[in-house]
């Protein structure tokens, strides 16, 4: 298969993470017989030093033309030490999530077995945790209307949500628990928010359609207590923009590290895959930042092409690198691998091979 990938590095250690995707897909090209061709383009702090702006048009047509895209991280010290700039980083992600129409942002939460001690939460819990958050990704107080009034001392953020806007992202939820185990739980705020009142309407309206499906309600408090407590009751979450943000990085941290969790941002025309994990800055340029979570982005990305068998052989690349114990910093202190010594290792380990099957 021929295809055309855009590489946004971003800021912070999102190109050092991004360069062992890379490496990982030119082993999956000459393993598998693809052929793939990479462009980069500029994203963030750095686009905004270089271009005085954090999505350049450039960046935008270049996606555009791309098949996929492969998202590093955004954000920097230098704006984070100032949040009222009125430009910021972190606008050139939402700008190109929202231009591409990435409307559903899917976040998979599984625990790998060898990494089970590394959870904060007991082994009893947490075991066989294997939950996916679908997360509205262009709608909702993300990008309803900002005000602040003249004198500075109010503001306020508009939460919208159309019937149209939860619809589609309803229906690729409710498919993805159709061929899992069968359960969806729509998380909310149903007691109190409009918005959340129309998405029960929505929802339950489409769970017609998919009678297989068990149709479940959290309003979001509980659910993000029942994480903690028994995150083996979750199979498919859907929830809006905010909600998702928040409960990601729940789930992510319920897994031993944030640098382990790959997410896919799909739209009908456009998909773009990149770690949950932030910039991480005070990592930059240390070889000490997980390249997993990136790695994993690239196997989602080739589970959306169809290439499940090769999706599968980065995978399972993975998990080798942690039962040999081929793990950055964050999982053990004392390791003597950095980001490119990870990737070097997963890469060489990307075979094509029957045995895969049985994984
Ligand atoms: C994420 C990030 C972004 C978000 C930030 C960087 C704008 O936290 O992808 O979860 O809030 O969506
Ligand atoms: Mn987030």
């Amino acid at each position: 298969m021929d295809l055309k990938i855009a590489l946004l590095g971003g800021d912070g250690i999102g190109p050092e993470v991004l360069a062992q995707s890379v490496k990982c897909l030119q082993a999956v090209e000459e393993t598998f017989n693809h052929h793939f061709t990479y462009t980069e383009g500029l994203i963030g702090a750095v686009a905004m030093d270089k271009y005085g702006s954090p999505l350049p048009k450039q960046t935008i047509d270049l996606c555009k033309a791309s098949d996929a895209i492969l998202f590093g991280t955004i954000g920097t010290l230098k704006y984070d030490d100032n949040p009222s700039a009125r430009v910021r980083p972190e606008q050139g992600l939402l700008q190109l999530r929202r231009e591409l129409q990435l409307f559903t942002n899917i976040r998979p939460v599984k625990i790998f077995p060898t990494l089970i001690n590394k959870s904060p939460l007991k082994k009893h819990v947490i075991f066989g945790t294997d939950f996916v958050i679908y997360r509205e990704l262009t709608g909702g107080i993300y990008f309803g209307e900002k005000k602040l009034s003249e004198d500075g001392t109010r503001a306020s953020d508009l939460c919208e949500y159309s019937e149209k806007e939860i619809s589609r992202i309803t229906h690729l939820a409710f498919k993805a628990a159709k061929n899992r185990r069968k359960k969806l739980t729509l998380v909310d705020k149903a007691n109190v928010l409009e918005t959340s009142r129309l998405w029960r309407k929505v929802v339950t309206r489409i769970s017609e359609s998919y009678p297989e499906v068990q149709l479940d309600f959290l309003f979001v408090d509980n659910a993000a207590m029942k994480m903690m407590l028994d995150p083996n009751d979750f199979d498919v979450i859907l929830t809006d923009n905010m909600f998702g943000d928040i409960l990601s990085d729940q789930g992510s941290a319920i897994c031993g590290s944030k640098g382990l969790l790959p997410s896919a941002s799909i739209g009908n025309e456009h998909a773009m895959f990149e770690p949950f994990h932030g910039s991480y800055p005070q990592a930059a340029g240390k070889n000490i930042a997980n390249p997993v979570a990136s790695i994993l982005s690239t196997a989602m990305m080739l589970s959306h092409f169809g290439l499940h068998e090769e999706s599968l052989a980065v995978v399972i690349a993975v998990d080798k690198s942690m039962k040999k114990h081929v793990v950055t910093k964050d999982l053990n202190a004392s390791s003597k691998y950095g980001t490119t010594q990870v990737g070097d290792f997963i890469a060489g380990n990307i075979i094509d091979s029957d045995e895969n099957l049985n994984y």
